[in-house]
C-alpha cells in the first residue's frame, strides 16, 4: 500500500516503529493495533492503517484527539480514537494482537507506569506484540525540575507540543531499570538511542542537546 503522507519519516520514532511494524507483520495474530497515548498532530497510527491493520487508539486529553481527527480529514484517514487512559485501557482482556505507546508513558510516574504496563499486558492476545519507549537518564530533560522520587521530575514546562501542564511528571530510567515490568513477556529486542542534535533551525534553543530513549518490543508469554 502506498504512503498516503510520509510523515512518519519525520517522526523521531520513525525507525522503531518501522521495526515494530515489520515484526507484526510476521506475527500469525489478527492485524489490530492499539496505540495508547496515540493523538496529535502526527498520529503514528497512519503508519498501521496504511498497511492495512484495524487500528484503535486512545488519548487522555481532548485537544491531542482533535489534533490527530484534523489529522484525518487532512490525509482522507480514518483513525478511530477514543478518549481513555492508558492505566484503564477501555478494552477487554485478550483483545488486541499489537499494542505500542510511545513518548507517552515518560507523563506518568513509575508506579503508574507499572500499573500501564499491566493494562497493556492485559489487552494483549496470548503471543501479542507490544512496542513501548522510555526517557533514559542520559536525556538532557534528565535533571530537570524538581525531582519527587528517584528519577521522577515534576517540569514546569510545555507538557507536549502547545499544551501546557503545570506540574507534570517525567520519568527517567537507567538501562535495565524498565526490565521488570515486562516480566510477563518475553523481550524481543531492547534498544538505546541517543541522538545529538547539533543543530535544529526550527527550534527555539537551535539545538545542542542529546535525546536519549530505551525501546522494548516484547512478547506476551
Ligand atoms: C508526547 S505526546 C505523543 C503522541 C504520539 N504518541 C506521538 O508519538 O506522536 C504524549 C501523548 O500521551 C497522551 N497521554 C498522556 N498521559 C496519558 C494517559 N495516562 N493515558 C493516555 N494517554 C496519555 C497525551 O495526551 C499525548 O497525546
Amino acid at each position: 500500500v502506498a504512503l498516503l503522507n510520509p510523515f512518519i519519516l519525520s517522526h523521531p520514532l520513525v525507525r522503531p516503529l518501522y521495526g515494530f511494524l515489520k515484526e507484526c507483520n510476521d506475527s500469525p495474530l489478527t492485524k489490530e493495533v492499539l496505540d495508547c497515548g496515540a493523538g496529535g498532530k502526527n498520529p503514528p497510527l497512519a503508519l498501521f492503517y496504511e498497511q492495512g491493520y484495524r487500528v484503535y487508539g486512545i488519548d487522555m486529553t481532548r485537544q491531542q484527539i482533535e489534533l490527530a481527527q484534523k489529522f484525518c480529514v487532512e490525509a482522507h484517514t480514518n483513525l478511530p480514537m477514543i478518549q481513555g487512559d492508558v492505566r484503564h485501557i477501555p478494552f477487554k482482556d485478550e483483545s488486541m494482537s499489537f499494542v505500542y505507546s510511545v513518548n507517552t508513558l515518560c507523563h506518568l510516574s513509575k508506579r503508574d507506569t507499572a500499573t500501564a504496563m499491566k493494562e497493556i499486558e492485559r489487552v494483549l492476545k496470548k503471543s501479542g506484540l507490544c512496542f513501548i519507549n522510555f526517557v533514559s537518564v542520559d536525556d538532557c530533560g534528565f535533571g530537570r525540575g524538581k525531582e519527587v522520587s528517584t528519577g521522577e521530575f515534576l517540569q514546569e514546562e510545555e507538557w507536549y507540543s502547545g499544551i501546557v501542564k503545570e506540574g507534570h511528571i517525567c520519568s527517567y530510567y537507567g538501562d535495565s531499570e524498565p526490565d521488570p515490568y515486562f516480566e510477563l513477556f518475553k523481550i524481543l529486542r531492547k534498544e538505546k538511542r541517543i541522538t545529538e542534535l547539533l543543530i535544529e533551525k526550527s527550534h527555539p534553543e537551535g539545538g545542542g542537546w542529546q535525546m536519549a530513549d530505551i525501546c522494548y518490543t516484547a512478547k506476551k508469554l
